[in-house]
């Protein structure tokens, strides 16, 4: 179970192209967590586990695994193992067959091999679908059974490119669940990607997000909730967007009503854009916004607010149901709830 780490590592696909997806990468992923990667598509989630993996090279820098470079040794060598999002299973082959394929390949004797394909099938509640091919099986079925197969092989480290984003809500909400327990139990270094904010947010032990320009941000699920480093994190982390108003003319009477401080005062303390989550966004009577959409989400409601002269949309998260469109009411950011970044995005404490 080894840690992984990133010492300043370069990755370009075409090394007379001077397009890099990684530049000078420092990462540290430590033993035995759940690390998850975030980041918008194309960002070099997929590369960077596949770098762990030893299925694409890196171009400068190191890798290491407990200290020791791994630059060159092979995907076996290294014994990480990576489930995809398609499974990759064997459709001529049983359950039992698949997940027992690596064991086989690698020479395990026969006993062996069954006691260990019999202890996953019973880890993944399988058993009772040893004989069949993966055409018989549900999306979540074929899925634990590419877990098994990984599993079988005790990797040293468990990567999971986007698992279930094939599978339909219900089941992506159980197979999380048992993704969770899994590590629990085993314990092994783990490295997720996912655009899926709950299964980031309640899987991991530390989250990676990435951007176009590298790494963004490295924290835990509640550092990345409550301070976000910049712009860009406090932007993408959060199941609902977080309101980012930039501090110009155009938005001082917003800033005004929302902060009770209007442009001069925040540009003086040197913040570009004042950020707040929908789940602080307080609406309180009296004329200020007029509601232009309300989405209901059970318990609670996303209220989206229209503001004169301003382009930007404001939501706020309400459990109050006689909030409709058309109506006009206040909204303000308490204090404590406010997010405040400077004038290159970097957060700041004004
Ligand atoms: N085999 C490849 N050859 C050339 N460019 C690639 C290859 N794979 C990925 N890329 C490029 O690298 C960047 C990162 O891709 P990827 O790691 O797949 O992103 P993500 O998984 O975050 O969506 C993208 O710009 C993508 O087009
Ligand atoms: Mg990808």
């Amino acid at each position: 179970m080894p840690n992984i780490e990133f010492q300043r590592v370069d990755k370009r696909y075409d090394d007379k192209v001077d397009r890099y997806v990684f530049k000078g990468l420092d990462l540290h992923i430590r033993k035995g967590e759940f690390t998850v990667l975030v980041g918008p598509s194309g960002c070099g989630k997929s590369t960077l586990l596949r770098m762990i993996a030893g299925l694409e090279a890196i171009s400068g820098g190191e890798l290491l695994f407990d200290g020791r470079r791994v630059n060159e040794l092979s995907p076996v060598q290294r014994g990480v193992a990576m489930v995809f999002q398609n499974y990759a299973l064997y459709a001529h082959m049983t359950v039992h067959d698949n997940i027992g394929f690596g064991l086989k390949i690698a020479k395990v004797p026969r006993a062996e091999r069954e006691r260990l394909i019999l202890e996953a099938a019973r880890q993944l509640q399988l058993e009772e679908l040893l004989q069949r091919k993966p055409t018989q099986l549900s999306g979540g079925q074929r899925q634990r059974v590419a877990i098994g197969r990984a599993i079988v092989r005790e990797p040293r480290a468990f990567l999971f490119d986007e698992p279930l984003s094939n599978l339909d809500a219900n089941l992506r909400g159980q197979m999380r669940a048992e993704i969770a327990q899994l590590h629990r139990r085993y314990g092994i270094t783990t490295v997720y990607v996912t655009h899926d904010q709950v299964e980031a947010m309640t899987l991991a032990d530390r989250i990676v997000v990435l951007s176009r320009n590298g790494l963004e941000q490295f924290g835990t699920p509640d550092e990345l909730f409550d301070t976000p480093g910049n712009v860009f994190v406090a932007g993408f982390m959060g199941s609902h967007r977080m309101n980012l108003v930039p501090v110009d003319e155009t938005h001082d009477a917003l800033l005004t009503m929302l902060t009770g401080r209007g442009t001069a005062h925040w540009a003086a303390a040197g913040v570009g854009t004042v950020g707040a989550r929908p789940e602080h966004v307080e609406v309180q009577a009296g004329a200020g916004a007029r509601i232009e959409l309300v989405e209901r989400l059970g318990a609670e409601s996303l209220v989206h607010f229209e503001l004169p002269g301003v382009a930007l949309r404001l939501t706020a998260l309400s459990d109050d149901r006689s909030l409709a469109p058309d109506q006009r009411r206040q909204v303000r950011i308490p204090d404590a709830a406010m997010h405040c970044f400077d004038r290159q995005g970097q957060r700041c404490q004004p």
